[in-house]
């Protein structure tokens, strides 16, 4: 039955995501983060073990009661810090079929992390230098591995033209196969049940515009990647 056969369909392929938003500390008590919960990254995660594949899921700093939502059969390795989410990505990329980067990384990490609680007494804290992290997603993309589909994310405060230009530039400049681009903003994208995902292709083609629950979005995400395999393994 086609039903059925659809929902088995990355039976055989192992999908490695990693979702959720790093934090970088600043002392034992303080941390960069952002807004992301993972629950985008947790849907891709969920619905790609439905569908059959073997899914290993790197979490930052995900709540309890979204990463339950993985589901049972998903292999949460979690992580904090942007640096440890590299590594753990690094593992789980080098075993699977198609990598999937929708945690949002910190860009940068305090230059020092201070071993003791930053006080007022002590001077308080003017300012905090910076130093830019490695791009997780363009290692994955340079050391793909023959027959390996990388997938980013891009989460992008513009509209229309403008955000799909943003979305090719940056999928180039990553080097990756599909770059699923997001349009969020203070009201968009994060806390909401729901989501709008453009996907683009190598060839700069709009390959999905799905919106929707995550869960939805996710799965017209993981119906690109397959048609994207099935085209270049032809
Ligand atoms: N990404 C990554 N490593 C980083 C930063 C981002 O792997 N240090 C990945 C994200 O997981 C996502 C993609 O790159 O899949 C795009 O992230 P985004 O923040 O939209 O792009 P940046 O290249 O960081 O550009 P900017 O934030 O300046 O728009
Ligand atoms: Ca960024």
């Amino acid at each position: 039955d086609e039903l059925l056969d659809r929902r088995r369909d990355l039976a055989g392929l192992t999908v490695a995501v990693s979702a959720g938003g790093t934090r970088e500390p600043i002392d034992p008590v303080r941390f960069l983060g952002n807004r992301s919960s993972g629950r985008q990254g947790v849907a891709v995660a969920a619905a790609a073990a439905e569908r059959g594949a073997r899914v290993l899921l790197a979490a930052a700093n995900i709540e309890r009661a979204v990463l339950d939502e993985a589901g049972a059969g998903v292999e949460v390795t979690p992580v904090g810090t942007a640096a440890e989410l590299a590594d753990a990505m690094g593992e789980l990329a080098a075993i699977a079929d198609v990598v999937v980067m929708a945690a949002a990384v910190a860009d940068f990490r305090p230059s020092a992390v201070a071993d003791r609680k930053l006080t007022k007494e002590a001077g308080g804290i003017a300012s905090i230098d910076l130093v830019e992290n490695p791009d997780v997603l363009k290692g994955l993309a340079a050391a793909r591995a023959e027959g390996q589909t990388i997938v980013g994310f891009a989460a992008e405060t513009a509209h229309g033209e403008e955000l799909l230009e943003r979305g090719r530039r940056k999928r180039a400049r990553k080097g990756a196969d599909l770059l699923a681009i997001n349009e969020v903003g203070w009201a968009l994208g994060f806390e909401s049940e729901g989501n709008h995902l453009v996907v683009i292709d190598s060839s700069d083609e709009v390959v999905a515009d799905a919106s929707g629950s995550k869960r939805a979005v996710a799965d017209a995400l993981l119906d690109a990647v397959l048609a994207y395999r099935g085209q270049s393994s032809s």
